[in-house]
């Protein structure tokens, strides 16, 4: 296969990744408190599947030696280390946690929703059992989403505007648009056009993308489902 059609392949999952992520509500609506809290209930338990998990999965099976260190070392930034601020990750995600009213108690003890435990079966499954690349995309291509995107509720000022917080209290979030920039998108994913040399791991490898969005757009349906549910029980406290 020519280098040009190698190039292509990551051209046609960061368009195909983008179009998905237009048509999903929580990214795309404004947000509300109940849809703020639970998208980061349910990114705990997802931030220890990627990094505890499912990542370890694909990169069992990866021949890939830069890819391999390159994503250790994210493993090491989201649960044990990050030099850059001096703590873990999740440190930085129950923080922000807190700030948006959630209690330490909620947040160890998070139960999934019905379709996100979905999502995370079908990218575990993915990370297992497709081609590695597959399970790499699997992983990171909503980092591309929310370091590419122009306007999406990951961004600090929703959650300014939503909870009220100043810039300190949204560091998660303004300091994850520039990290992930580095985790994923053309430049990150350029390695891929080393592995593909023909039609048929490439088609393997953009059904596994594809898959993995449909899950993606299940995780984030999930999350509506759960907000919306404590947006009516704020309601309703609020009328009693
Ligand atoms: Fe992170």
């Amino acid at each position: 296969m020519p280098s040009n059609a190698n190039t292509s392949i990551i051209d046609e999952i960061c368009e195909y990744a983008l179009s998905v992520a237009a048509e999903v509500p929580w990214l795309n609506e404004p947000l509300t408190r109940g849809r703020g809290k639970a998208y980061l209930l349910q990114h705990i338990p997802r931030n220890r599947l990627y990094s505890g998990v499912t990542r370890p999965a694909w990169l069992s099976r990866c021949p890939d030696l830069a890819v391999v260190r390159k994503t250790i070392s994210q493993m090491r930034e989201e649960l044990v280390f990050d030099d850059r601020i001096a703590q873990p990750h999740t440190s930085i995600l129950w923080q922000m946690g807190r700030n948006i009213g959630l209690t330490d108690e909620q947040m160890n003890n998070v139960k999934l929703e019905p379709l996100v435990e979905v999502a995370f079966t079908v990218w575990d499954n993915i990370a297992r059992t497709r081609h590695w690349i597959a399970g790499w995309l699997a992983t990171s291509v909503d980092e591309f989403i929310i370091s590419t995107m122009p306007k999406h509720n990951f961004q600090a000022e929703a959650w300014k505007r939503a909870f009220n917080l100043n810039d300190e209290q949204v560091f998660f979030f303004s300091y994850h648009t520039k990290v992930d920039d580095d985790h994923a998108g053309r430049r990150v994913w350029d390695p891929i056009t080393r592995h593909v040399h023909d039609e048929k791991t490439r088609q393997e490898i953009l059904d596994g993308m594809k898959l993995a969005l449909t899950a993606l757009r299940l995780f984030y349906q999930g999350i509506c489902e759960l907000g919306d549910r404590l947006d009516r029980a704020e309601l309703q406290r609020k009328n009693v």
